[in-house]
């Protein structure tokens, strides 16, 4: 069997935790394979919901191993702290597998990005705070902390005071902080080495291997293809590559392992952080979307903004991910709306644009052109088949179909796990 790809079509936030969860029992391994605990997934099973930062969504499937793969950046406290979240629900987190060569988040990693947001005033990224994107830019600077240093202690400490000469001469001299220790952070991180010791290992070893016994593998993405730090919304995007693309290098396994790419997509739009966001509602009908569909951050809490559906960003999801089909979530969120817009294409300096444009500059210009359609006023939540929603309901999945460029597969109608039209099976 394949590996398969969810990943978020649009800046986060779409219900991947709970896609992912879906599948779960049919997978063998579940992967996270970038980001760190900037991401938030939330899946609710029964009365139970978990809120998981950087463990896979595969963690609440017994049967499932679940990976943190090579693209992921790790902040040892956070994921220690999960571990001990879950464990106490009576959650068995004993099967997980990190890779050796994943980055670790380190102290001044946080602080640096906290500082440097401030700086930035007015514009600033709105980042989640948590070392996400200096981790990254040492990783690409070569003077990255990966997992299999903190089992060499000499090494460790020969990065870390590396690492720390240009940090604190940039903290105390830029930024106006104290310094940070070698050996404070060495020893904390000496502290972490032989708990997390059990979880190393080759992981792109091992998930190959299972791809050819024939075993499933779903590689779950954070964040969303306009957050992607290539594709997205550059400046305002995390630092890593939630794409498609980003999957095989963030595991270790080949595309042409990958026969299917899921697209998360919420049948309107959120975003949370800066930047542009053109079908953005900042009247009462902004409120009502966050307030029906409770868009507060999973790991910050912040409100989320929130807009109509846009079909461009869609059919751009479909392009840049190579999507073979879309996950539609939170239908039931737009029940009671008399009409319901969707974005069929921009109008940029008097000009109707089809695409998403490549210039940033006419990203921030671009006006949403939109098509009503009419909405329903039944509850949706207990629909399983596609018969059970009202017409127009069925009638806004088949136009957001045609207009997005790939099936919608399977519906979200409510936050639990049963509570999902699938259209098609994916596995
Ligand atoms: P993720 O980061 O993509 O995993 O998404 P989040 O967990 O941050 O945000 C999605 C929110 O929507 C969570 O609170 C989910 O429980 C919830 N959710 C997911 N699918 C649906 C759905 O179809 N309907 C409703 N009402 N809520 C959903
Ligand atoms: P999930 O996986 C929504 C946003 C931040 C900010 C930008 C950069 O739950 O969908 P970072 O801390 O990554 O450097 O912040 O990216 N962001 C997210 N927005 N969902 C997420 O994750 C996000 N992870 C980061 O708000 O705008
Ligand atoms: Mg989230």
């Amino acid at each position: 069997m394949p590996a398969i790809v969810l990943i978020g079509a649009q800046w986060g936030d779409e219900g991947k935790g709970k896609a992912t969860d879906l599948l779960g029992d049919k997978a063998a391994y579940v992967v996270r394979y970038q980001g760190g605990n900037n991401a938030g997934h939330t899946v609710v099973i029964g009365r139970e919901k978990y809120a998981l930062h950087l463990l896979p969504s595969g963690i609440l499937t017994p049967s499932c191993v679940p990976v943190i793969g090579n693209g992921v950046v790790i902040d040892p406290a956070v994921l220690l702290e999960e571990i001990k979240g879950l464990n106490e629900r009576g959650v068995d987190t004993s099967k997980l597998k990190i890779s050796t060569n994943a980055h670790l988040i380190t102290p001044y990693h946080r602080t640096i990005d906290k500082v440097s947001e401030r700086f930035l005033g007015k514009a600033k990224i709105g980042t989640t705070g948590r070392g996400i994107g200096p981790a990254y830019a040492d990783k690409i600077n070569r003077i990255g902390i990966r997992v299999q240093d903190l089992f060499d202690p000499s090494i460790l400490r020969q990065k870390l005071e590396g690492a720390l000469r240009d940090k604190n001469q940039v903290l105390i001299k830029v930024f106006n902080r104290k310094g940070i220790e070698v050996d404070a952070v060495l020893a904390e991180y000496l502290g972490f080495a032989e708990i997390l010791r059990p979880y190393a290992t080759d992981t792109s070893l091992l998930l190959n291997n299972a791809l050819d016994k024939g075993e499933l593998v779903l590689l779950e993405g954070s964040q969303g293809t306009l957050l992607d730090v290539d594709h997205g919304t550059y400046p305002f995007v995390t630092s890593s590559n939630p794409t498609a693309g980003g999957a095989s290098t963030g595991s270790g396994i080949g595309p042409t392992k990958i026969n299917r790419v899921i697209g998360i997509v919420k049948a309107y739009t959120t975003r949370v952080g800066s930047g542009p966001f053109p079908t953005e509602l900042l009247d009462a009908a902004g409120e009502k979307l966050r307030a029906d569909g409770g868009e507060f951050g999973t790991t910050t809490g912040r409100a989320r903004r929130t807009g109509w559906y846009d079909a461009l960003i869609a059919r751009y999801a479909v392009r840049i991910n190579g999507l073979t089909d879309f996950f539609l979530t939170k239908l039931d969120v737009l029940t009671g709306w008399e009409k319901i817009p969707v974005c069929v294409a921009y109008e940029i300096n008097g000009k109707r644009v089809d695409e998403l444009p490549a210039s940033q500059t006419d990203f921030h210009h671009a006006k949403p052109i939109y098509e009503s359609l009419p909405g329903w006023s039944d509850n949706i939540s207990s629909a399983r088949k596609l018969s059970d929603l009202p017409e127009n309901a069925r009638a806004y999945i088949k136009y957001l179909e045609e207009i997005s460029g790939a099936p919608m597969s399977a519906i979200g109608v409510g936050p639990g796990r049963d509570e999902t039209i699938v259209v098609k099976d994916f596995v």
